[in-house]
């Protein structure tokens, strides 16, 4: 049985959000074909989840074992991870930021050795996977030197050791309209459904 972390990063309610209707088909055709797996769904905006402060650094430096901490050790159990997350600015919404900043625990996520830092998260297979709903196009062509989101995410998950990412889109949501952007959509939710499968 494995365990699914499913990090949801938006404000808008599922019905609402581009990202979350295809996150959603992602996940339910995950659970058809996985009915024996955890899946813990962790909604930042539902979370208490605020920027570092300075407690929180003093803390995460001298074993304080605070909500910090066990967000982390939560992070390095799950096997899989499921995040769901719009492009904002190019980039990705400021809470998922911030819950990267949680998860990225020295002792938990990666450690310090003598030849630099060194993931500690790679001995299990892990693998994730990020979706994505963008207004424009980023995956290819002119702007996807833009595109700062799906780059970090997978830089910050290769420095905690996890390589096998895939990122499922859905692009030009503010640029296509009617029958158009019905079909795009609808050919994500095929993508989403093929790639949950065999995730
Ligand atoms: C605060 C904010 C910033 C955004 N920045 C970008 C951007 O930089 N590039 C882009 O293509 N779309 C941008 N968008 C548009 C969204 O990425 C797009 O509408 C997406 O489909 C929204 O997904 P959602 O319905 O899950 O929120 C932005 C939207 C918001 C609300």
């Amino acid at each position: 049985m494995k365990k699914v972390l499913y990090i949801k990063a938006n404000p808008k309610p599922d019905s609402e959000s581009n990202t979350f209707k295809l996150s959603n088909e992602f996940i339910e055709e995950y659970r058809k074909k996985n009915p024996g797996d955890e899946i813990i769904v962790l909604d930042l905006y539902k979370e208490n989840i605020r920027p570092l402060d300075n407690e929180m650094i003093t803390n995460m430096f001298s074993g304080v074992k605070d909500e910090v901490y066990e967000y982390a050790k939560l992070f390095a159990s799950a096997d899989k991870y499921v995040i769901a997350a719009p492009m904002w600015n190019l980039s990705i919404p400021a809470i998922l930021k911030v819950y990267f900043d949680y998860v990225s625990y020295v002792g938990i996520a990666f450690k310090y050795t003598d030849q630099g830092a060194v993931g500690l998260l790679s001995d299990k297979g892990k693998k994730a996977i990020h979706i994505v709903s963008r207004g424009g196009a980023y995956s290819e062509g002119p702007a996807a030197d833009y595109e700062m989101g799906d780059k970090y995410i997978r830089t910050i998950l290769g420095f905690f050791g996890i390589y096998d990412i895939k990122t499922l889109a859905l692009e030009l949501t503010n640029v296509l309209q009617g029958e158009e952007l019905e079909k795009v959509t609808h050919r994500s939710y095929e993508e989403g459904r093929r790639m949950a499968r065999e995730f």
